[in-house]
Parts: C-alpha cells; sequence; structure tokens
C-alpha cells in the first residue's frame, strides 16, 4: 500500500513537473497573440486609430510598454493589459515588433498635399529628433508610413495637451500648429516609405 502510495506521488509530481513549466514558459509569439486584434498580427494596424507596431525602434517600443504598463502613458483600450508581464517579457515584445517588416505606404498620392506636408516638417525641423528619413531612433518613433489617422489623433493630442505620460518635447514641437498643418504633415508622413 505505502509503496503504491509513494508511486502516486511520484507519477503525480512527474506528470505535474512536466504540465506545469509548459503552461507558464509562454513564447514572445503567444503573447502577442491578444495584440494581435488592435495591431495587427504582424505589427501592420488595419483598424482606424491604431498605431502600426512593426519596424518602429526597439528602445521607443519598451520605453512606451513600460510606460502603458505603469499607467503613465494613459490608453484606456489597453488598461491592465500589460499587468504582471516583466520587464524582460517587455523587450522581448518590443524586439519582436521592431523585427517585423512595415506594410508598403498607401498607393493614391496627391503630390501637392504631399509636398506641402513635407514642407512644413522640414520647417518645423521634425527630422532633427526623428531623423531626416524620418524613420526615427533610440526612444524617438519612426513616423514615416505609420497610418495616417494615428499620426494625426497623435499630433490634435500633443497640440491640445492631452497627450498624458508623453514626452513634453512633442507637445512644444507643434505648440500652435493648425489642425490643417497638422493634417497635411500626417498625410504625408504616412506616406513616406519606411524601407
Ligand atoms: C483593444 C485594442 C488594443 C489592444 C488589444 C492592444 N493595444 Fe496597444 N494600443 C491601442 C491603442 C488605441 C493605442 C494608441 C493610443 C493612443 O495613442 O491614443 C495603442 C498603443 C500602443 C503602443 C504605443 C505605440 C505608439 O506608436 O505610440 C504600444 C507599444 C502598444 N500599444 C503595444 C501593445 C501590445 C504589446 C499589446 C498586446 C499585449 C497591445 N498593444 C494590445 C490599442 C490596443
Ligand atoms: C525635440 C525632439 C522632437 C522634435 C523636434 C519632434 N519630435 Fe515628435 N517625438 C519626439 C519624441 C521623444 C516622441 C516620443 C514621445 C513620447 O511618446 O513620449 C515623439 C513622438 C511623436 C509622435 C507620436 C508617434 C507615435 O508613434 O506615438 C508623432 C506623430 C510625432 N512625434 C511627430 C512629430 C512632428 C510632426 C514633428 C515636427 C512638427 C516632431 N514630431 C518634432 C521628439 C521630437
Amino acid at each position: 500500500m505505502r509503496l503504491l502510495a509513494v508511486i502516486k506521488v511520484a507519477v503525480w509530481l512527474g506528470v505535474s513537473m512536466l504540465v506545469t513549466p509548459a503552461a507558464h514558459a509562454q513564447t514572445t509569439p503567444q503573447r502577442v497573440a491578444l495584440c494581435a486584434s488592435c495591431h495587427g498580427a504582424d505589427g501592420n494596424a488595419t483598424l482606424n486609430g491604431m498605431p502600426s507596431l512593426a519596424a518602429q525602434p526597439a528602445l521607443f517600443l519598451e520605453t512606451q510598454l513600460v510606460l502603458i504598463r505603469e499607467g503613465i502613458r494613459e490608453i484606456p483600450s489597453m488598461a491592465g493589459m500589460l499587468n504582471g508581464f516583466t520587464d524582460a517579457e517587455l523587450t522581448a515584445i518590443a524586439a519582436y515588433y521592431a523585427d517585423k517588416p512595415l506594410a508598403a505606404v498607401p498607393k493614391d498620392l496627391d503630390p501637392v498635399l504631399f509636398a506641402r506636408g513635407g514642407e512644413l516638417a522640414q520647417g518645423m525641423r521634425c527630422g532633427i529628433c526623428h531623423l531626416p528619413t524620418y524613420l526615427g531612433r533610440d526612444q524617438i518613433p519612426r513616423l514615416a508610413g505609420q497610418r495616417e489617422d494615428f499620426l494625426l489623433h497623435s499630433l490634435l493630442q500633443f497640440r491640445n495637451g492631452e497627450a498624458s505620460g508623453r514626452d513634453s518635447n512633442m507637445t512644444a514641437a507643434v505648440y500652435g500648429v493648425s489642425d490643417d498643418d497638422l493634417k497635411a504633415m500626417s498625410y504625408f508622413l504616412s506616406r513616406v516609405p519606411a524601407q
């Protein structure tokens, strides 16, 4: 009897040791499955107002993920979603999306609006921080090829002082800029190829 009990315990331990680590050892692709509905399976968002995460500088994504997890950058639709993620897991998620290629920019082109947006961005020296290619670096995001609706949403938030938990450099950069000028820059930047 006693031997049988010992064997049962040994079997139970063996099984639970097999099962438990597997349940916890989620891979990054498994973890980001819940992000796909909004940010796209490959980090290219197709929904209105959603940022594409593909090809962003890893450090930018990592910084934002920590700020979002801590509730400093408030995103109601992501509330609580990153609770329990460790710093190392967020670093891995950032690297995962940084490596994904960005989808092609929209094919339609209004050359007048594109040129006007480009001149405005140059005149306001956005490239000093975001680089003249608008590909971003370190904790500064890539703007080239980002969704136009998300760019405009962000620029309006910065200009209106509603970008909670975000860098005050950006509030200063677009201080007093008109809606029309923000629209033209969003149109231009969304059509600058990121390759
Ligand atoms: C229900 C939709 C939704 C889901 C699911 C979601 N997000 Fe988001 N996420 C958003 C929205 C909306 C924004 C932009 C909010 C804003 O700036 O106003 C955002 C912004 C971000 C940003 C900042 C991007 C930038 O360019 O500023 C990162 C990084 C991010 N999400 C990562 C993730 C990750 C990783 C997951 C999965 C663990 C995830 N999100 C799941 C809706 C979602
Ligand atoms: C002094 C440096 C600096 C200048 C100049 C600057 N930016 Fe930024 N920008 C940043 C930083 C840093 C962030 C990240 C802010 C954060 O999330 O806290 C950012 C974020 C953004 C975002 C949000 C992108 C995203 O994925 O969340 C947009 C859009 C943007 N900048 C557009 C512009 C435009 C257009 C100009 C020129 C009118 C400009 N920036 C000038 C530093 C700068």
